[in-house]
Order: structure tokens, then sequence, then C-alpha cells
């Protein structure tokens, strides 16, 4: 079993590296999120993002073994409930479930009973009398995750709720970035393309602008929210003006699914104008890291030639999700499962 354990940053003996004086034994402690769920990254103290990052750190080492799997979750029983569709975020928080040894149940809507009617709540009060103890939602309400919470007893991981958050996109993507680029503090990080609609931008705002990152947003007027500034974040409508000296460029999908007016004259203007080409990239210079929460629109808001190209972490983004989302169920649950073992 992993262990998060740390020094008691209290002790200034640690942190100083020691002294002359006998030294104490060092207190250890356990470490925990300082909330039960994960709903989303906005108010996330920088010490929990911090404690999810390093965890995760541990996590991909043990990825990286041939035996991939550890016991933290044995005896608990997660359950995946998707109300949209999913590649990435799904298997991914599946993978890790198992990777963890927890017993795993996953639930799509098609073929469930919310096809005859039955709420959400009905359908998590049903599935918690069968003694489960986490839940991961995926919703295409905003406030889903936030709600379930609310009338359920299981720890609550949001997945995703409609143009709300997908918290652990954000972390991955942070935790990417920090790969990459090393303490994020003073970096400049831009998020291009349908900003109203995305709840990647959210989390990843609020997420960056903790940890101390710039932000800068760009896009169509349609598609950046009225006050975005109060987030912390630069707005820009020229893409090549944003460019300028970032240290990263995440690229959005425009979200056809979410749009309920014209926001685009057309697609092929927004590729014109928003579209993330080689020449686009040049101008962020050669060491920018260029990213993608997927799936990607090939051809519209990046070209295959930057999706593929040697500055794109879009599939390290995908392997570091499964890292980060074990740091997350480890971290939710060992407090649980330490509290049923007592
Ligand atoms: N990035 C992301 O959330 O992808 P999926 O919709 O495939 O889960």
């Amino acid at each position: 079993m992993i262990c998060v354990m740390g020094p008691d940053p209290k002790d200034e003996r640690s942190a100083a590296g020691g002294s002359a004086a006998p030294r104490p034994r060092k207190k250890r402690r356990q470490m925990h999120l300082s909330a039960r769920h994960l709903l989303g990254l906005e108010g996330m103290p920088a010490e929990d993002i911090e404690l999810i990052l390093q965890t995760a750190v541990t996590f991909k080492e043990i990825l990286g073994r041939p035996i991939k799997k550890v016991p933290p979750l044995r005896g608990m029983t997660v359950v995946n409930l998707f109300y949209e569709p999913s590649t990435r975020t799904r298997i991914s928080f599946e993978l890790a479930e198992k990777r963890l040894s927890a017993d795993v149940v996953s639930f799509t809507t098609t073929t469930s009973s919310v096809q005859k009617g039955e709420t959400l709540k009905d359908t998590i009060k049903n599935i918690e009398a069968m003694k489960t103890d986490v839940v991961v939602i995926r919703h295409r309400a905003a406030g889903a995750a936030h709600y379930l919470a609310s009338c359920c007893d299981s720890i609550v991981i949001n997945a995703g709720d409609g143009a709300h958050e997908h918290p652990t996109q954000g972390l991955l993507d942070i935790f990417t970035l920090k790969e990459k680029l090393g303490p994020l503090e003073g970096r400049t990080v831009l998020i291009v393309g349908d900003i109203a609609h995305s709840r990647v931008a959210r989390s990843n705002i609020f997420g960056l602008t903790t940890l101390g990152a710039n932000v800068r947003v760009c896009g169509p007027p349609t598609l950046i929210p009225v006050d975005v500034e109060q987030l912390g974040v630069e707005v820009f409508y020229n893409l090549d003006e944003a460019l300028r000296d970032v240290d990263a460029i995440n690229v959005l999908r425009i979200q056809k699914e979410r749009q309920t007016g014209a926001l685009l004259p057309s697609l092929r203007e927004y590729t014109n104008l928003f579209g993330l080409t080689r020449e686009r990239v040049e101008l962020a210079g050669p060491e920018v890291v260029v990213m993608h929460p997927g799936p990607i629109n090939r051809g519209v808001e990046i070209t295959p030639e930057v999706a593929d190209g040697p500055q794109s972490v879009i599939l390290l983004q995908v392997t570091n999700g499964l890292a980060v989302r074990m740091a997350v169920l480890y971290l939710l649950c060992s407090g649980d499962v330490n509290a049923a073992r007592r």
C-alpha cells in the first residue's frame, strides 16, 4: 500500500535541514484533502492541489512497473455514473479504480432505467442501497455533482458537469504542465477557443491561478464569457497577439453540443482566425507546450501537424490522467477506508 506521509512543516528543524542539538524523532502526519468530495477546483487550497500532484507522481511511478496494481481501495466499491459520452475520462477512472483494487461498476444512461424516467436522486439512492462507497459522475447539467453530494452518502467525484467544471482534467493538465515546465508560478498559459462552454477552461483557470500562473484566454467574443476577467485572466480576441511570450497553449474543442445559438459565422472562419497552425505555434517559440483535452476536431481548432507534432503533449496528458485520478481516489478514499477499519 502506498502511504502519503510527510514531515510536519511546523517542525522548523526539518525545514532548516537540522541543527547541533539532538534531533527529536521527526513527527510524521497522514495528509488528506480538506474536502470529502472533489466537485471542482474553484476555491481548492493550493496545498490540496499540490498534495494531489505529489501523490500522482508516486502513482505514475507505480504505473511504470510490470505489476501496476496496488491495494489501497480493496473492499471499496466505486460506481461510474456517466450521463454523457466519454472516452478518456471514463476509461481513465475505471482503470484508476481497478489499479487501486476497488470493485468497479459502470453505468450508462442508454442501458439503465433513466430511459424509463428514473431521476438522478432515485438512481443514486438505489445504487447506494447496494452498499457502494464512491460515485464518479459526468452529467450534462452544471451543478449535478454538487446536487449528488447533497443528497447521497457516497464520496462524489465530478467527472465533468455541463459547462461548469472538470476538476480531474484541470489537475491532469496542471500535472503535465509542471512535468514540462517545473513550478508554474509566473508562467503564462494561454487557453484558446470555446471558453464560454468549457468546463475544462474553468477548472484550468481556477487551478492555475491558485498556483500563481498567468492565464490568458482567447477566442471570438461570442465564445468568451462576460466578466471572465473577474476570474483573474487576461482576455485576447486576436490569437497572434495572445501567443506572444506564452509557455503553454491549451486548445479547446468547439463544443457544438452545448451551443444553443449561432455563435460562429462558420467553422471555416473560426479555423482561419483561431485554429492552431504550425505558423502560429512558431510565434510562441520552440519551447512552447501544446495541449488539448480531447476529443480533437482535427483541422478545426488544431491542425493534425500540430496535434501530432513535437511540442504536443496531448497523449502525455492522457497518460498522466490515470496517475492523477488514482491520486484523487486514493486521497479521498483513504480517510474513509481507515475510518471503516477502526
Ligand atoms: N477530456 C475529456 O473529458 O474527454 P472525454 O470526454 O473523452 O472523457
